[in-house]
Formats: C-alpha cells, sequence, structure tokens
C-alpha cells in the first residue's frame, strides 16, 4: 500500500513561525508535526510513502525522516516548487504511484481515534475515491460535502460562504488510479490551485466516489493556525499524560500494526 504525504505550502497562516521552518517541521507537543500524518499511514497499513516537500525545505525533511527504516517503511522524497495547489500532489508522485490506487494526506492534518487505522485498512479495495466527512461547527474554512438520506454524496464544494451541510472533508482520501488523469485535466481554481476538491467532484459525477462520516469521537484538527496548533498540542499532551501513551509516533504505530495481525 502507498501513501502520499503533499508537506508543501508557505504557512503564511503561521508567520512569523514558518519564515524559516516548513510548517510540518513544527512541534506539535513532542513531536514535529509530520510525525502525526507519518502515524496515520502506517496505521493504514502503508508500506512506501511519498514526502512531497518544498525545495528549500527538503534536507530537513530528510534529515528527520530519512529512508524510513527507522519506522519499518520506506520513504522517498519529491519537490513541489511552488504551492499550487493539493491536486498537484498526485501528478508530483505519478511516477511513484504506476498505476496504484494510494491514500493522499495533507502534512498537516491531525487524526486520531479508536478504531481509524481499521477502518482505513479496508479502503485498497475501493474502486474510484473515498473520502471523510467530519462535523465541525464552522465549515467554511473547508471543502465541504452535502450528502442525501441514504449517505450518497449530492454536492462538494471548497471553502463555501454558505455552506449546505456542517460536514467537511478531512485532508485524508484514498484515489485509484484515475487521480492522475483527473488532475490533469483540472484547471486552477480562483485562488489559482488546482483543488482536490475539483477532482473528488470528478469522482462523484462519475459515480465513483464513497463518503464515511467519521464517528463522533474521533478527533480531526488541521495545525494550519495558531489556534488550532496549539489545540492540536493540547490534545496530545493531555491524551498521552493521562493514557501513558504515545500518539502520533510512527515507531509506536508500526509495533501496534505488527501486533494486530
Ligand atoms: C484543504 C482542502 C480542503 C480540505 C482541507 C483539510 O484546504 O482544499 O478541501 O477540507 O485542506 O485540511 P487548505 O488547507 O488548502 O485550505
Amino acid at each position: 500500500m502507498k501513501g502520499v504525504i503533499l508537506a508543501g505550502g508557505s504557512g503564511t497562516r503561521l508567520h512569523p513561525l514558518t519564515k524559516v521552518i516548513s510548517k510540518q517541521l513544527l512541534p506539535v507537543y513532542d513531536k514535529p508535526m509530520i510525525y502525526y500524518p507519518l502515524t496515520t499511514l502506517i496505521l493504514a497499513g502503508v508500506k512506501e510513502v511519498l514526502v512531497i516537500t518544498r525545495p528549500e525545505d527538503a534536507p530537513s525533511f530528510q534529515a528527520l525522516l530519512g529512508d524510513g527504516s527507522e519506522f519499518g517503511v520506506s520513504i522517498s522524497y519529491a519537490h513541489q516548487a511552488k504551492p499550487a495547489g493539493l491536486a498537484q500532489a498526485p501528478l508530483i508522485a505519478e511516477e511513484f504511484l504506476n498505476g496504484d490506487g494510494f491514500y493522499l494526506i495533507l502534512g498537516d492534518n491531525f487524526l486520531y481515534g479508536s478504531g481509524l487505522g481499521r477502518k482505513l485498512q479496508n479502503l485498497s479495495s475501493v474502486d474510484g475515491a473515498k473520502v471523510f466527512a467530519y462535523k465541525v461547527s464552522d465549515p467554511t474554512a473547508y471543502g465541504v460535502v452535502e450528502l442525501d438520506p441514504t449517505g450518497r454524496p449530492i454536492s462538494i464544494e471548497e471553502k463555501p460562504k454558505t455552506p449546505k451541510s456542517d460536514l467537511a472533508i478531512p485532508g485524508l482520501y484514498y484515489f485509484d488510479k484515475d487521480i492522475v488523469e483527473i488532475c490533469r485535466k483540472l484547471k486552477p481554481s480562483s485562488r489559482g490551485e488546482l483543488e482536490i476538491t475539483d477532482a473528488i467532484k470528478e469522482y462523484m459525477s462519475r459515480g465513483k466516489l464513497a463518503v464515511e462520516v467519521l464517528p463522533m469521537g474521533t478527533a480531526w484538527l488541521d495545525m494550519g493556525s495558531f489556534e488550532s496548533l496549539l489545540e492540536a498540542g493540547e490534545f496530545v499532551h493531555i491524551v498521552q499524560s493521562r493514557q501513558g501513551i504515545l500518539i502520533g509516533d510512527p515507531a509506536t504505530a508500526m509495533h501496534v500494526r505488527n501486533n494486530s495481525k
């Protein structure tokens, strides 16, 4: 199973923290941010990881994660020269993907919840794309999906001013091989980016999009603002100190994965 972590972008919402360091290397309590999405991929059963970064940040990520052997996965690297949108990731990753389905996770997305790993492990047989939906109080900063009463997606919008539902789409997706051809045909949005939401909409119009609402106990945070970065750090601290476990730790996740077979 393959996974791509998109850890590019200039992190302007976190300036000046991100003026000289990549957002995805900032500390989230006791680990660098990228450990958390990497852990999610490991729990999903991913063995081969591609980390996409800005060219200038690549040496730091390589110094931190190396070839992945420390965590029991293989990690390779690619560059995103300009922050031209999430939907550029499958195009950058085309050679790595080599026609296989894969998980795409954003380097600033934090997901934690009981049974999440098992839920993700079942995706490798998906025909098309699968995304998740998560109820939030303010969906306007996210991709938003509207479902019909049977749970089928009927509309998807990126950062709508008047959202049709309160279901945001977290930055963790499963795509089959068609994603490369779909992303190649996308046109930049009004913010000048290739939007992953447009690619997901294309899967929906082909009748090949599955959406699963994450259960209430799941924690999903994006860590791209001062507030959410602090909240994620507090969350990790509270759970770890109360339960005496490590969360978002790739080596621990691999241990869990190996022992649950
Ligand atoms: C991106 C996606 C959006 C998604 C969000 C999750 O937003 O465009 O659909 O809901 O990630 O974090 P961005 O981080 O580019 O604002």
